[in-house]
């Protein structure tokens, strides 16, 4: 099958295959050099051609699928559907309508979507902490309740801009307890997710061209939000005690001190206050994300960069995606009072009401009558019981291959593949195949060909699944 354009050049432009396929494959059938009722190679063969998996493959036949490029007909295979008009002719060319620069940028980006149709036997994949413990009854009372409050309010319901007050008065209230950081209800604002407060946050500092620091590797997150806004993102290494701190030319860091991801190093104290040195001198800001440092199995957790910053450098930015369940999109912003207005009105461009209003009540109820603290200490339980039986497994029967990272918090374990990318693309493909799903980590690197490594989540297994997937994993790696 010919492209429109080599396929070396796609896979230069774009920073993820799948999207490198995507784009080849529409601009074909676009430009009409696959036309209508052209039949697409199977998936495998098209993921033997251009050596990438066969998920991949059948991830861009469905995107394109759902757009309505494709059509997949059952028993006989996929075939383009896309027709062109007579108003697309070659002779009549439109002159091509131009995305704005930072619409350019963020088409570069990885959609997330996880609608991949397949299911696992033991899929590891990370992020969605809903586990069979979960207080669904409780939860489900207190929505409930917050439900019939709001309907019962005569009138609109009174919100201010920096979310629901009793909420933020619960976050700072937990804050101080759980983290030792003496802050305000006016100092928090609540956002949709962690994601917002730092796209929100790169848009606020970056000019196009900016140097930003960030950790290599790091959440694909903080780097779109980087790159989105034309920042030049300058990855740091990373090793068992955090970031490597450097007399970096730039004026904003993005850290994740509490628990690096993916590696799960926490940054040690020197290095925190090296970091806030450097702050000082350069007159920059630092957006410290604590995304998954809860649940932490061993000693107390070191203070955060919030606690020691005493000149209003750090941003602080947390969320409930890993305490409670990642949908319910609320995460809260701690911000120095010079940010607090520009950052409200940010927000407000996205959001002209608050975040998910009925969700802020019930989180505020469960936050003030015990049951969030309940629910937490329960999880810890059941997080390190799993993460125990994880760990063993792996160590015991994946240590020739893996170099598996120590880490005292978190909800998934990160290891670094000792072979060659080749070994490690054959592995992993074998395991899909054998019905052992985990997330390749390599994308969290700047340069992901050169570092493969993998993040095994393990809310959603049960103890017995996860030491068996395990199982299947050395199986595999034995019969190679
Ligand atoms: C390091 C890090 N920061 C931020 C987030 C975003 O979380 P959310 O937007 O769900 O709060 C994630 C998600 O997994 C993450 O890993």
């Amino acid at each position: 099958m010919q492209f429109q354009v080599a396929w070396h050049v796609y896979i230069e432009k774009h920073r993820y295959k799948y999207l490198a396929l995507y784009h080849a494959l529409r601009d074909s059938i676009v430009a009409g050099s696959l036309a209508h009722g052209t039949r697409l190679p199977a998936s495998r063969e098209l993921a033997d051609l251009y050596e990438i998996s066969r998920g991949v493959v059948s991830q861009v036949y469905e995107m394109l699928t759902a757009e309505g490029y494709l059509a997949a007909e059952v028993g006989r295979g996929t075939f383009v559907s896309y027709q062109r008009d007579a108003a697309e002719s070659d002779e009549q060319e439109r002159p091509p309508i131009l995305l704005s620069d930072w619409g350019q940028r963020v088409t570069g980006h990885r959609l997330r979507d996880t609608v991949s149709g397949e299911t696992y036997r033991y899929d590891y994949t990370i992020g969605q902490p809903l586990a069979e413990a979960f207080p669904f009854e409780e939860w489900n009372r207190a929505l409930y309740a917050s439900i019939r409050e709001i309907a019962e309010i005569e009138g609109e319901p009174a919100y201010e801009p920096q979310g629901y007050r009793p909420l933020r008065e619960a976050i700072a209230r937990d804050l101080r307890k759980s983290r030792g950081m003496t802050v305000q209800p006016e100092d928090i604002v609540i956002v949709n997710g962690s994601s917002q407060a730092i796209a929100l946050v790169a848009q606020l500092l970056i000019n196009p061209g900016d140097t930003v620091v960030m950790e290599d590797p790091t959440y694909g997150g903080i780097r779109e939000a980087i790159s989105a806004v034309g920042g030049l993102a300058a990855g740091s290494p990373v090793d068992e005690n955090g970031i490597l701190v450097r007399d970096w030319d730039s004026r904003l860091l993005f850290v994740t001190p509490g628990r690096q991801f993916p590696t799960g190093a926490v940054l040690s104290l020197e290095r925190r206050q090296e970091i806030l040195r450097w702050a000082t001198k350069q007159n920059a800001v630092i957006v410290e994300d604590d995304y998954d440092s809860e649940f932490r199995r061993r000693g107390r957790p070191i203070e955060p960069l919030k606690v020691l910053d005493r000149h209003e450098r750090v941003v602080y930015i947390g969320t409930f995606s890993k305490t409670m369940y990642a949908d319910l999109r609320i995460g809260y912003v701690v911000l120095p009072s010079w940010l607090r207005e520009p950052f409200c009105k940010a927000r407000q461009l996205y959001e002209p009401r608050p975040t998910a209003l009925v969700q802020q009540h019930a989180l505020a109820k469960f936050m003030n009558n015990g049951q969030y603290e309940r629910h937490l200490r329960r999880m810890k339980r059941l997080y390190a019981r799993k993460h125990r039986a994880l760990w063993t497994a792996l160590t015991e029967k994946m240590s020739e291959v893996f170099h598996w990272v120590e880490s005292d918090a978190g909800l998934h374990i990160f290891g670094r593949w000792k072979g060659s990318r080749e070994q490690f693309t054959a592995f992993r493909r074998a395991c899909l195949a054998a019905g052992v799903r985990f997330p390749d980590a390599s994308m969290y690197y700047t340069d992901p060909e050169a570092t493969p490594a993998v993040c095994l989540g393990f809310p959603r297994l049960t103890e017995e699944e996860l030491k068996a997937g395990v199982d299947v994993m050395h199986a595999i790696w034995k019969q190679r």
